[in-house]
C-alpha cells in the first residue's frame, strides 16, 4: 500500500502524458507514411497558367477561402500602438535589448489590446526580423525577464517552473514555451513575439464574441484569421522602426500559429518568409487526407479557429471548392518552411508534402525553385519551399530552431553586406542536409 502511496506522482504523470499526448498525437506510436506516390493527387487540380496569368485568379481563390473556411481579412481594422518599454537594457549579457509594446486592433469599447515583446539585437545597421505568435503567454516566452503579463502585472519567472514546466517540456520539446533567443541573435536576427490569446483568447464562445465587438469596418470570423491580422498588425509597428530591415522580415508559428502565419503570408504580402512548424489541418495539411486529426475532427473541437461557414462542409468534405496545395500556391513566391515530426502523424506530414509538391509548380512557374530535392527526408533550407522532417513527435526542439534559423538565413539573405551567420552544406541533389549541434553536414 505505501509502495502505491510513494509512486502516486509517477503514476499520474503517466496518465497526464497519455491523455495529453492522445488528444495532440494519437499517441505518438504512428510514423508517418513517406511514400506520396501511391496517394491521392490534391484537388481541385491547380491550373499553373491561370495562376501565372491572371491575377483575378489569386483573388477569386482568397475570397474562396474567407467564403468557406477564415472568413475575411479585417481589412482596414485600425491598428495604433503605445509607446516603448525597455525591459532590459543589457539583455542576454549586452547583446542586445528586450522592449515591449502595447499594440491595439479595432475601435470603441471592444478594441483588443495585446503586447509584443521584441529582442533587437545591438548591431550597427538594421536588421532582418522574425516575428513569432505563440501558445504560451509572455511570462513563459522570456522566462528570466520582467515582461509584463495579460492581466498587467509583471512576470517573476515561475509560470514554466516546477512540475508544469516539467510536464510541458518533455511532452512538447524544450522550445514549446521558452524562446531561444540567443540563438536567433546568432543569426543575426532580431525576434520579436507575441501571445495570440492576448488579441483573441483561444476559446469557443469568448473567441466569437470577442471578435464580433472589435468594433470594424469588418470583423474576423474566426480566430486564426484574427490572429494573422495580429501578426500584420506586429508587422507594421516592426518595420516602421528604423533598427528593423523592413525588406528582409519573417513570420513564424507552431501548429495552430503556423496556420495563421500561412494565412497572414496570403493576405499579407509584405511578408518576406513563413515558418509554419506542424501546422496541420487548416494549415499546410490537405483537407481530404483521411490520415491524421482530419479537418473535420478540427472543425468540431475548436469551432472558433474557423468561420461558422466552414461547419458546412463538416458533413461533406468533398463538397469543399478548396484545399491547402491552393493556399500554399497562394503564398508563392514568398519562401515557406513546412517543419514536420515523422511521429506527429496527427498534423499529417504526408499530405502536407504532397500539397508542397501541387505547390510547387507555381512557385516554379514565378520563377522559384519550389522544392528542390526528392523525398520528405531530404531537407534544404535555400528551397523556396522547404521540407523538413525529423524524428519525434508534435513538439519544438533544438534541431528545429537549427532548421528555422538556416531557412532565414538562406532566405531573408545577408542585408547591408551581412554575412551569413548559419553554416549550411551544399548538399548533391538527393541527400539530406543534416543539422546537428555542430553545424550542417552532408550525409
Ligand atoms: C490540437 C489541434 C491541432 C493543432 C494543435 C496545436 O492538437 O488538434 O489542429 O494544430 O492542437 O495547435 O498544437
Amino acid at each position: 500500500m505505501i509502495w502505491l502511496l510513494k509512486r502516486i506522482p509517477l503514476l499520474l504523470l503517466i496518465v497526464v502524458m497519455a491523455l495529453v499526448m492522445s488528444n495532440c498525437t494519437m499517441l505518438g506510436l504512428n510514423y508517418a507514411s513517406l511514400a506520396t506516390d501511391n496517394k491521392p493527387v490534391p484537388q481541385p487540380p491547380l491550373d499553373v497558367a491561370a495562376f501565372a496569368e491572371d491575377s483575378d485568379r489569386r483573388d477569386a481563390l482568397k475570397q474562396a477561402f474567407e467564403d468557406t473556411l477564415y472568413g475575411p481579412w479585417p481589412e482596414g481594422m485600425p491598428v495604433t500602438h503605445g509607446d516603448w518599454r525597455v525591459v532590459d537594457a543589457d539583455y542576454l549579457d549586452g547583446r542586445g535589448t528586450l522592449e515591449e509594446v502595447p499594440i491595439t486592433i479595432g475601435s470603441g469599447s471592444g478594441a483588443r489590446t495585446f503586447r509584443l515583446v521584441a529582442a533587437f539585437p545591438k548591431t550597427p545597421g538594421k536588421s532582418p526580423l522574425v516575428i513569432s505568435q505563440t501558445f504560451a503567454s509572455n511570462c513563459a516566452a522570456f522566462p528570466g525577464s520582467p515582461v509584463t503579463a495579460a492581466d498587467g502585472s509583471i512576470c517573476d519567472g515561475s509560470e514554466m517552473g516546477g512540475f508544469v514546466g516539467f510536464l510541458a517540456t518533455s511532452i512538447f520539446g524544450t522550445y514549446i514555451a521558452e524562446v531561444p533567443v540567443s540563438r536567433y541573435f546568432d543569426a543575426g536576427l532580431a525576434y520579436a513575439s507575441f501571445y495570440a490569446s492576448e488579441l483573441v483568447p483561444d476559446r469557443n464562445g469568448e473567441a466569437q464574441a470577442v471578435m464580433a465587438s472589435m468594433g470594424g469596418p469588418v470583423n474576423p470570423t474566426s480566430a486564426l484569421m484574427a490572429w494573422a491580422y495580429g501578426f500584420s498588425a506586429a508587422l507594421d509597428v516592426l518595420e516602421a522602426d528604423p533598427r528593423i530591415d523592413a525588406n528582409h522580415t519573417a513570420l513564424m508559428g507552431h501548429s495552430r500559429h503556423g496556420k495563421s502565419a500561412l494565412i497572414t503570408g496570403v493576405w499579407d504580402r509584405r511578408v518576406d518568409a513563413v515558418i509554419a512548424h506542424q501546422s496541420g489541418f487548416a494549415g499546410a495539411a490537405l483537407s481530404r487526407s483521411t490520415t491524421g486529426e482530419g479537418l473535420v475532427r478540427m472543425a468540431k473541437t475548436y469551432p472558433h479557429w474557423l468561420a461558422p461557414t466552414a461547419q458546412d462542409y463538416v458533413e461533406d468534405l468533398s463538397a469543399l471548392p478548396v484545399d491547402q496545395h491552393e493556399l500554399l500556391a497562394l503564398l508563392g513566391p514568398t519562401p515557406v518552411l513546412l517543419g514536420n515530426g515523422r511521429r506527429d502523424v496527427w498534423s499529417d506530414p504526408n499530405s502536407t508534402y504532397r500539397a508542397a509538391q501541387a505547390a510547387s509548380a507555381i512557385y516554379q512557374a514565378e520563377g522559384t525553385d519550389g522544392l528542390t530535392r526528392g523525398g520528405m527526408k531530404a531537407y534544404d533550407p535555400s528551397a523556396s519551399l522547404a521540407f523538413w522532417l525529423r524524428p519525434g513527435g508534435h513538439s519544438v526542439v533544438s534541431e528545429d530552431i537549427d532548421a528555422f534559423t538556416a531557412f532565414l538565413d538562406a532566405h531573408l539573405g545577408q542585408p547591408q553586406g551581412r554575412e551569413s551567420a548559419v553554416q549550411t552544406a551544399d548538399c548533391p541533389v538527393g541527400s539530406p542536409t543534416i543539422i546537428t549541434e555542430g553545424g550542417a553536414k552532408c550525409p
